[in-house]
């Protein structure tokens, strides 16, 4: 037992109205849930779907509906790239959307959904957090497990002017539908299945990881999700056509972000945070910004998130001899290790980036009025700059 002050689960509102279709072959139940009638336009990536057979499922089962498409979404979304779908949607008057690929095509699509309906400057939705009001509809086809972004609202979209990679979010940005065959993502080089387990365990930790609340069944949802991503990540690296090991990992992925395991509780979200300014500036990807990142926060924030990180050290890792200290210590070492035997390095090094722009990304934070972070408002701009420090 852990004694502590536990302190009360908050009131929430639990909304999540995307409708999933998961497991082998679903695509092929497309036709019956883009609406009939409907002139869509299919987005999609650089031509993954076109090399591992997707985009002919697509097609395949949409034969009896107008499609048009739009393709070259990079990985982390431009908001110029963006803007010419934003286009056609409104020069075809294109009345469904549908995004076949990964995280970056999946928000790419929110943020052409809300934008090609915003009256005003579209980038202010991200900016400023101009509220949408509007949105088209759209489904998805998740090729690549990683943000959750099939189950939820929000989004993060780049612009490359600025090297700027910021977020928004609306109840009106949640998919109809999400259709998540685990076999589509056998085609993901072992760096992206790296990524995704990376981004899936630290949207866990980031909303279990805090301090103790009274909320015994979301730390239990997230300590199962934490060990499942434990055991079937590196099996699914091991075995890339184990379909039992692949489609756990997937529902992981869904679930560490659909909005289940946050309710009510304390979130920290500094590590995605500063992961986003990594990524803006030097383009490393998501998931390689919070294998950088994570350890080095746990570590900065010890003291603060105690509670909770013996708790983490005893449920997720088995940590339940020596001091305190010592366990919290492994706690942290092994999550490192973790990233490590994923195949995504922790350090800056490792990817040939410097500390050049440590002093632009507090002063970011700060000007955006982000700092102080964390769920005790207590990372200020020397701790966060001891967490980059640690990131060389
Ligand atoms: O572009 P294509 O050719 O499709 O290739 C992609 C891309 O190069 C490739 N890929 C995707 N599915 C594949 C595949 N390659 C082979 N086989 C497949 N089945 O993988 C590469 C990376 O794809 P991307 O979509 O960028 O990765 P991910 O899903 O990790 O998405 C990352 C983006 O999502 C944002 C991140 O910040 C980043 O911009 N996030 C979104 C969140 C959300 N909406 O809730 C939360 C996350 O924390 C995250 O911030
Ligand atoms: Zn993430």
């Amino acid at each position: 037992m852990f004694p502590c002050q536990e302190i009360p689960v908050f009131n929430f509102t639990f909304y999540n109205p995307v409708r999933l279709l998961f497991g082998a072959g679903q695509i092929s139940s497309l036709s019956r849930e883009v609406p009939k009638g409907a002139k869509v336009l299919m987005t999609y990536g650089g031509g993954s779907i076109k090399a591992n057979g997707v985009y002919d499922q697509v097609h395949r089962s949409l034969i009896d509906s107008e499609v048009l498409e739009f393709g070259g979404i990079e990985a982390n979304p431009l908001f110029e790239t963006l803007m010419r779908a934003v286009e056609v949607v409104q020069r075809e008057n294109i009345d469904f959307l549908l995004a076949v690929g990964g995280g970056s095509v999946l928000d790419g699509t929110k943020f052409i959904s809300a934008a090609a309906r915003f009256e005003g400057d579209p980038w202010t939705l991200l900016s400023r957090h101009m509220p949408v009001k509007d949105a088209v509809p759209y489904g998805t086809v998740l090729t690549l497990p990683a943000t959750g972004s099939e189950m939820n609202s929000g989004a993060v979209v780049s612009r490359k002017m600025t090297r700027e990679k910021l977020s928004f979010s609306s109840p009106l940005l949640f998919p109809k539908f999400s259709i998540v065959d685990p076999e589509t993502t056998y085609s993901l080089p072992p760096r992206q299945v790296a990524n995704g387990v990376v981004d899936a365990f630290v949207h866990v930790v980031e909303q279990y990881v805090t301090v103790p609340s009274k909320a015994p069944l979301q730390d239990r949802f997230s300590e199962a999700i934490l060990r499942t991503l434990l055991e079937d990540g590196p099996r699914t690296l091991a075995n890339p056509m184990d379909y039992d090991a692949r489609s756990s990992f997937v529902w992981c992925a869904t679930m560490a972000l659909n909005g289940l395991i946050g309710c009510g509780v304390p979130q920290d979200w500094a590590t995605h945070q500063i992961g986003h300014e990594l990524t803006a500036f030097h383009g490393l990807d998501h998931g390689q910004t919070l294998a950088i990142l994570l350890p080095n926060l746990l570590w900065v924030q010890r003291d603060s998130k105690r509670e909770k990180l013996l708790q983490y050290a005893e449920r997720v890792w088995d940590l339940r001899e020596g001091s305190e200290a010592g366990r919290i210590e492994q706690a942290i070492i092994s999550t490192r290790a973790f990233f490590e035997k994923m195949g995504c390095p922790t350090h800056l090094s490792d990817y040939s980036v410097g500390s050049e722009h440590f002093e632009e990304i507090v002063a970011r934070l700060e000007g955006r009025g982000m700092i102080p972070m964390g769920e005790k408002k207590n990372l200020d701009a020397a701790r966060v700059r001891e967490v980059l420090a640690m990131a060389r």
